[in-house]
């Protein structure tokens, strides 16, 4: 787990070969073990597998542009309407993150591939993929299969973190 931890990074170049049916199963399972405010599990998630589809995200976005080559995506959505208060964007979260753990787990690459809270993301994806009103697209995750090999990196800062109160 801890290797996993540290070797996860965004990865934008994909090589050809899908993501497995037993990966994509297990990758699905460890999204809904993530934990959710009250327990609620207001996520679902959409497997998308469609060249087209895949086109049409990358016209939209920008920054979703390494979809054209990858096998597959999952869109991370919550459901307002279950969703308890204001937490929808870390239950989406928090299963956006294990995913791309349980991704890394098994091999693949991925990237977390923002749309909330941006305005225009939100709605342009809720379009394409017709959700209704209360299904908010949180993420979207692409996965497959890679030959980047990131160098390993320092993240540690010390200085991130206090003990007890802020100025002690
Ligand atoms: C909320 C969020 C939104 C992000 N959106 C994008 C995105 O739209 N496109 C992209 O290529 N990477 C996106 N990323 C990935 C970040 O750029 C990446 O995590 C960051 O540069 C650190 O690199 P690392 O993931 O390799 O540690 C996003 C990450 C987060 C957490």
């Amino acid at each position: 787990m801890e290797d996993i931890l540290f070797s996860r990074r965004s990865i934008r170049e994909y090589i050809n070969g899908d993501v497995s049916e037993k990966d994509l199963n297990y990758i699905l399972h460890a999204a809904m073990a993530a934990p959710t405010a009250m327990n609620t599990r207001c996520y679902s998630f959409l497997v998308i597998k469609d060249k087209n589809m895949h086109k049409k995200i990358a016209m939209q976005h920008e920054s979703a542009k390494m979809i054209i080559s990858a096998p597959l995506a999952i869109l991370v959505v919550g459901d307002s309407n279950i969703a308890f208060k204001g937490f929808l964007p870390q239950d989406c979260a928090a299963a956006t993150q294990n995913i791309l753990l349980a991704a890394t787990a098994r091999g693949y690459g991925t990237v977390w591939c923002g749309i909330y809270s941006n305005l225009n993301k939100e709605v342009s994806v809720a379009k394409l993929f017709n959700l209704p009103k209360n299904i908010k697209p949180f993420s979207l995750v692409v996965i497959g299969k890679t030959n980047v090999k990131p160098i390993k990196r320092n993240v540690w800062q010390p200085e991130k973190v206090k003990y007890e109160t802020w100025n002690k």
